[in-house]
């Protein structure tokens, strides 16, 4: 859908607005893949993911009132009204307005007097499946409301701000998927590195595909995959704290600090001592330290261009996420396996885990070996190979969050 046609559905679902509200605007935030670096932003240390074509847009009009009022063109997704303001209360769990809401009330922290706005969404980002459509909503609708009151942030605050923003909802992320749907470069992965937050691209070489293929198991942000996430937080906080003392450090040394205070060879000996962590901890701990070595290193395979660098720390962070990380799932192992078996230079579980997608790498020209063998042997046993260039497609790495030019104005 076009951003005029988008506009003219606006019209439809709130009626001719008054001519003094001004042209209807449309806001779009990309999702995002993340290539390397996973369940490590919470723990501070870099990641590298890239922003997708597919993402969230809005189509909306600033009102007179403190109200805004939401529309989804997915008729699964009622709509929600809410009263901008510093408390704003939520919908009950798992109500997808509560997205809208974590952005209105962190930018009513900063502003506190923000008039409302009506808003028509639309996506085409496949949602549950790990690719942050949920954030890509709280970051189109801040730039939506922002833009309506004529007030604006500076890009890296305004990542910090949505990032703790998006707690609201209950799941205590880290920061990743604000930084890359704000500040992805089109073409470009980009390692985060956080505290300070920065943004570094690395360009995508022209004969890589990435390709993004969805297990059919719903990555849900609420429920029991909220709760192992926040465990793993948890589990990762403890473990660092305990490390830090049998080293001497203070107990509040942050992750990177500790990297920076000792080799990962020696945080390793100590991590698996019985005495300084029980098993569980001793092997989350071995998670977060090697997938931090592994995000440098993919960054500098990438920028050589060595495909079969990057593959095999693809596989290595999927192996590590699944037996130390446990976030896994049969379904996300099968087409790792699957993506492998049919060419791709390496493959991993990319976002939360507990069900998701995949992100597999290869050569361009192999890509619809892999893609056909997945489709056969993965979608079509499940019933859903008619289906198939929803669940599964081409990473294409894009811009990030925008406010496009205005749609045709409405009535
Ligand atoms: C979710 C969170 C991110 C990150 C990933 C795991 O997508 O929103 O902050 O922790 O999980 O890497």
């Amino acid at each position: 859908m076009t951003s005029t046609d988008l506009a003219a559905a606006f019209a439809h679902a709130f009626g001719a607005p008054p001519s003094s509200a001004g042209p209807v605007h449309v806001v779009r935030a990309p999702g995002r893949v993340n290539l390397i670096g996973e369940h490590i932003d919470y723990c501070g240390l870099p990641v590298f993911p890239m922003a997708l074509r597919q993402s969230v847009r809005i189509a909306f009009q600033p009102r007179s009132e403190r109200e805004t009022r939401l529309v989804n063109r997915d008729s699964r997704f009622a709509p929600s009204a809410f009263v901008m303001s510093e408390s704003i209360p939520p919908a009950p769990a798992g109500d997808w307005g509560n997205y809208a809401r974590a952005a209105a009330r962190a930018l009513a922290e900063r502003f506190p007097d923000l008039r409302g706005v009506d808003a028509l969404v639309d996506s085409d980002l496949p949602i549950a499946a790990g690719l942050s459509s949920s954030s890509a909503l709280v970051v189109a609708m801040a730039l939506a409301l922002m833009h309506a009151n004529g007030v604006t942030v500076p890009s890296l605050e305004l990542m910090e701000l949505l990032g703790r923003g998006e707690r609201y909802v209950g799941t205590a992320g880290g920061g990743m998927d604000q930084a890359i749907i704000l500040g992805a470069r089109a073409g470009c992965a980009s390692r985060i590195d956080f505290h300070p937050l920065r943004l570094t691209p690395t360009a995508v070489p022209a004969d890589w595909q990435f390709l993004v293929a969805w297990s059919l198991v719903p990555a849900e942000k609420s429920g029991a995959a909220r709760q192992a996430y926040n465990e793993r937080t948890h589990e990762c906080d403890e473990a660092r704290r305990l490390v830090a003392m049998r080293l001497g450090q203070r107990d509040d040394i942050t992750y990177p600090a500790l990297l920076a205070a000792a080799s990962v060879e020696q945080l390793l000996e100590l991590a698996g001592a019985r005495a300084t962590l029980s098993g569980v901890l001793s092997r989350r701990f071995r998670h977060v330290v090697t997938e931090g070595t592994r995000v440098r290193q993919a960054e500098a395979a990438m920028a050589a261009q060595d495909l079969a660098a990057f593959g095999q720390l693809l596989d290595a962070s999927h192996q590590s996420l699944r037996d130390d990380y446990e976030v896994s799932h049969p379904e996300l192992d099968r087409l790792v396996e699957l993506a492998r078996e049919a060419g791709a230079a390496g493959a991993r579980l990319t976002g939360a885990g507990f069900g998701g997608s995949i992100v597999g790498l290869c050569r361009a020209e192999r890509a619809p070996e892999v893609r056909d063998a997945l489709r056969d042997r993965f979608y079509a046993p499940r019933g859903a190979a008619g289906d198939v260039e929803r669940y599964l497609f081409r990473a294409e790495p894009s811009a990030g969050a925008e406010v496009l030019t205005p749609g045709a104005s409405p009535g």
